[in-house]
């Protein structure tokens, strides 16, 4: 493979893997999920954030197993969401008004953090909250780790270190790093009672980035639906609900240490993941098998224009085979592809000012169109 082809598809797959870098827009309400049974004890849960994507399948995990619960955030995302709940409005950013004063003189059994970018936050979280709270479960990324060759990823890899100043700037490169300093702020201050969540692509309802949901909006179109690379290229997602699930179960079993969230319990492929859209949706779509090396020449990214997927060999070959089978020994569960697809459609059909919209990732139909008339005409 070329460098500069080389470099391309790693800048793309980086870019797709600074997964959960803060993403703007309007975050909707959903229905509550099913109920899980009730934990044998309530506990007291702060969560520092709560009202976008991940934090309210975190909510909804926790109020399903009875635990009573507080969210720290501004009020600006979702405002109003939650009523029953108690909200403490600030900002985590100490040197911003009152900071995180509000929450303290409070105890709680655990905090759940969905909102640590940068370290000098994370470390002002943890010194006024060590005395006062059990355990830290901090959500961190599988973009702590630099390598997009390796397969089978595990929590003992190497991780990227920051270099130079810290500039609180998120980019595809600086978001590991970052986090990657986050985890040690918590686990520095608060040794032995931390819990590092590192997830890859979160889906599911309430995901206003389109990624994962190119794939079900894009088959649900049907017509000639362009498949990328070999329909056994490793794919990986993890549905928010069954990582709010696994977050609740660390806090109720007092479990700490680093752990992969990055996609179901079997090994997917991308096969697994288009067929299953078509399973779910109906529809004609017919997959056209597009090869990795002839969408690299046109251009298209994984990730980018084709997002979840990356070639399942080369240079980032890793990024859809982490390994999870540390959280999956410590209880991780997971949903059905159908389900996830089924309540996602579902959720972005009603989602205000954007069920309507063409998929917000991915290609548009008249590139797909031009690369899969390109396919054709090969010679
Ligand atoms: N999406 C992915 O695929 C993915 C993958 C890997 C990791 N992650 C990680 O998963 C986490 C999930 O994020 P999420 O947005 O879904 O979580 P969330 O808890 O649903 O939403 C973020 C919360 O943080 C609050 N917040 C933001 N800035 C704040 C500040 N300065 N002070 C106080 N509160 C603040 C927001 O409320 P206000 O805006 O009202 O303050 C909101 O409640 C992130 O840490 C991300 O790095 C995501």
């Amino acid at each position: 493979m070329k460098s500069n082809r080389r470099n391309f598809l790693r800048s793309a797959a980086a870019a797709g893997l600074a997964l959960g870098a803060p993403h703007l827009g309007a975050r909707p309400t959903v229905a509550s999920q099913p109920s899980t049974d009730r934990a044998p004890k309530s506990l007291k849960l702060l969560i520092l954030g709560g009202t976008r994507f991940l934090g309210p399948a975190l909510v909804e995990a926790a109020q399903a197993r009875g635990h009573e619960l507080t969210l720290f955030h501004r009020g600006k995302s979702n405002p109003g969401i939650f009523p029953e709940v108690e909200h403490v409005i600030g900002d985590r950013d100490p040197v911003v008004g009152a900071g995180l004063t509000g929450l303290k003189d409070r105890k709680w059994d655990a905090v759940l953090d969905t909102s640590s970018y940068f370290p000098r936050m994370t470390q002002a979280a943890v010194d006024l909250l060590k005395d006062s709270v059990g355990q830290y479960l901090l959500i961190s990324s599988i973009s702590v780790y630099p390598s997009l060759e390796k397969k089978g990823l595990v929590e003992g890899d190497p991780v990227g270190e920051y270099e130079g100043e810290i500039k609180e700037e998120i980019t595809n490169t600086s978001y590991g790093p970052l986090k990657v300093l986050c985890e040690r702020a918590a686990e520095n201050t608060m040794p032995g009672r931390v819990a590092n969540v590192r997830p890859g692509l979160i889906v599911g309802p309430r995901d206003s980035t389109d990624r994962f949901s190119y794939w079900p909006l894009r088959v649900r179109a049907g017509g000639e639906v362009l498949a990328p690379g070999n329909p056994t290229d490793p794919v990986q997602w993890v549905d928010a609900r069954d990582l709010a699930n696994f977050c609740i179960r660390c806090v109720e079993q007092k479990t700490v240490g680093e752990f992969n969230i990055a996609g179901p319990r079997h090994p997917a492929d991308i096969a697994e993941l288009v067929y299953g859209c078509k399973a779910v949706t109906g529809g004609d779509a017919k997959f056209t098998w597009v090869e990795a090396e002839f969408l690299a020449e046109l251009g298209l990214q994984p990730w980018g224009h084709l997002p979840v997927w990356a070639p399942g060999k080369g240079e980032v070959a890793g990024i859809n085979t982490v390994n999870c089978q540390k959280a999956i020994d410590a209880g991780f569960e997971t949903r059905p592809l159908a389900e996830t697809v089924r309540d996602l459609l579902e959720w972005r059909d009603g989602w205000k000012n954007g069920g309507t919209a063409p998929s917000r990732s991915g290609m548009s139909l008249d590139d797909e169109k031009a690369a899969l008339a390109k396919w054709h005409q090969r010679g």
